[in-house]
């Protein structure tokens, strides 16, 4: 929402005419109002920010494992998407120790999981500006409404395993923390000799110095603040490039390396074959990283990168793997269309699976088709699960994956993998949604999908037919 109005500004700005007309536009365009403190999301009202795009993170992150604090600044890029008189972000615990903005130091007041800023003077729409935060503390994880951890969580043995889908990313750097708005980052995290920090992107620079050593991360492509990392541990390192150039690098726990290594070996292959699937992998990096935190009790897809609370299964590499292309290049606009993400990540297991000797994703439908009616698979629609609380539930995954299953049998193989494609390609590094998707799958295809869409998508309990 907010980056779809950012970006044609941010395109305007490049001529000096128009960038008069705008700030011109700005300074009589109104009265200055607050911007919301979300970002209209029913799911997570809380989540991200009204009037603001962060164009850019810069996070130097200093944390000391054995005390659990966090020492950092928060440089932000951001532009306004209308004449604010304040801004928030979204930021949980820790301790502000000053806003400047554009240098100047600016107010700030805290309440709930909002940080309020006020500059001295109103803040023009069109108008570039950085934000930088210093704050302080030990991070404390939350708990979403399916009671799952989300964000900073510190593991028994003072490693960090940093995962914030859908609203953590709060818990260690102010943010703008919902998916609408995407942000290119730079994450440094500096860390007593000994640990390693793992970020999103290119490590482009390591250096060590009385101590503590520093690993400066790069993401040069959008990211949604969920998915961003600065995971901690006493990882061993692996790096390396694929036969198609791309850097890969892979952190993982000494207890899970031995059982991790032939899984993340295959990840080049599962690159290759999604590729060949859904087009050009999106970003210029790859790799893994692997704790030891069973209790966590998921993986995340964190950019380039993804997050594993133990040695994964090959299922759950391509499952991480082909989120790269679905929820991290192609992004939700709101939580209610995360079957965007998983039904095809789920897919996309289902069709290694095909390929590697597997059941056929005809088979994997049939089987899930005869699941009782009590079934959790028939619990709520894929499209539609009501609330925050059940984003992460059965349907989204499992019945998002018949949802294409469905799509493939009714238009063919070839319309079916040229949607994917265009899907992909089409939103590359920005954002869609559900109504979207079901456009376009009726545009590519000439057929009329919407009784398809509406029964499988979006209607109650298990179809009567399969
Ligand atoms: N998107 C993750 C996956 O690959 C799941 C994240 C679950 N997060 C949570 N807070 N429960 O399926
Ligand atoms: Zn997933």
């Amino acid at each position: 929402m907010a980056s779809k109005i950012a970006r044609p500004l941010l395109a305007l700005v490049a001529t000096p005419v128009l960038a008069a007309l705008l700030v011109g536009a700005g300074t009589h365009g109104g009265a200055a109002t607050p911007g919301a403190p979300g970002a209209g999301d029913p799911y997570f009202p809380d989540s991200g920010n009204g009037g603001i795009h962060v164009v850019h993170y810069g996070l130097d992150l200093d944390y000391t494992p054995t005390t659990k604090n966090l020492a950092a600044t928060a440089d932000l890029t951001v532009t306004a998407t209308r004449k604010l008189s304040s801004f928030n972000l979204d930021l949980s615990g820790l301790t502000v120790d000053s806003v400047r903005i554009d240098g100047r130091r600016a107010a700030f007041s805290r309440a709930g999981n909002e940080l309020t800023v006020t500059p001295s003077r109103a803040l023009d729409k069109g108008r570039r500006f950085h934000v930088v935060v210093t704050y302080s503390g030990v991070p404390a994880h939350v708990y979403d409404p399916d009671g799952s951890p989300d964000g900073w969580i510190i593991q028994p043995d003072d490693s960090v395993f940093v995962a914030s889908e859908p609203q953590g990313a709060m818990t260690w750097f102010p943010s703008n923390s919902h998916p609408s708005d995407k942000s290119t980052y730079d994450v440094e995290v500096t860390v007593p000799d000994g640990w390693t920090a793992v970020s999103n992107g290119r490590l482009r620079d390591r250096r060590s110095r009385g101590g503590k050593t520093t690993f400066a991360w790069r993401e040069s492509q959008p990211m949604a603040a969920y998915l961003a990392t600065a995971s901690i541990g006493r990882f061993q390192t692996e790096q390396y490039t694929t036969r198609s150039g791309l850097p890969v690098y892979n952190a993982v726990v000494p207890s899970q390396a031995a059982a991790a290594k032939p899984v993340l070996d295959q990840l080049p292959a599962v690159i290759e074959f999604e590729s060949r699937l859904f087009g050009r992998y999106p970003f210029d990096a790859a790799g893994s990283i692997v704790h030891d935190a069973p209790d966590v009790g998921y993986a995340l897809e964190t950019q380039t990168r993804p997050i594993y609370d133990r040695a994964p299964r090959l299922d759950t590499l391509v499952h991480e793997t082909a989120h790269q292309w679905f929820g991290d290049s192609v992004t939700l606009t709101k939580w209610q269309d995360i079957w965007l993400n998983e039904g095809f990540a789920t897919y996309a297991e289902w069709l290694w699976d095909a390929e590697h000797g597997g059941p056929s994703t005809a088979q994997r439908f049939a089987a899930d088709y005869a699941l009782p009616e009590t079934d959790a698979l028939w619990s709520f629609p894929a499209g539609d699960p009501g609330d925050g609380g059940h984003i992460f539930g059965k349907p989204p995954y499992a019945r998002g994956a018949m949802v294409l299953e469905k799509l493939r049998q009714t238009v063919g193989d070839r319309d079916f993998f040229a949607i994917l494609r265009a899907w992909a390609s089409e939103h590359r590094y920005g954002h869609a949604d559900s109504a979207g998707f079901i456009a376009l799958s009726k545009h590519i295809s000439g057929k009329n999908l919407d009784a398809m869409f509406a029964t499988w998508l979006y209607g109650s309990g298990k179809p009567a037919t399969p």
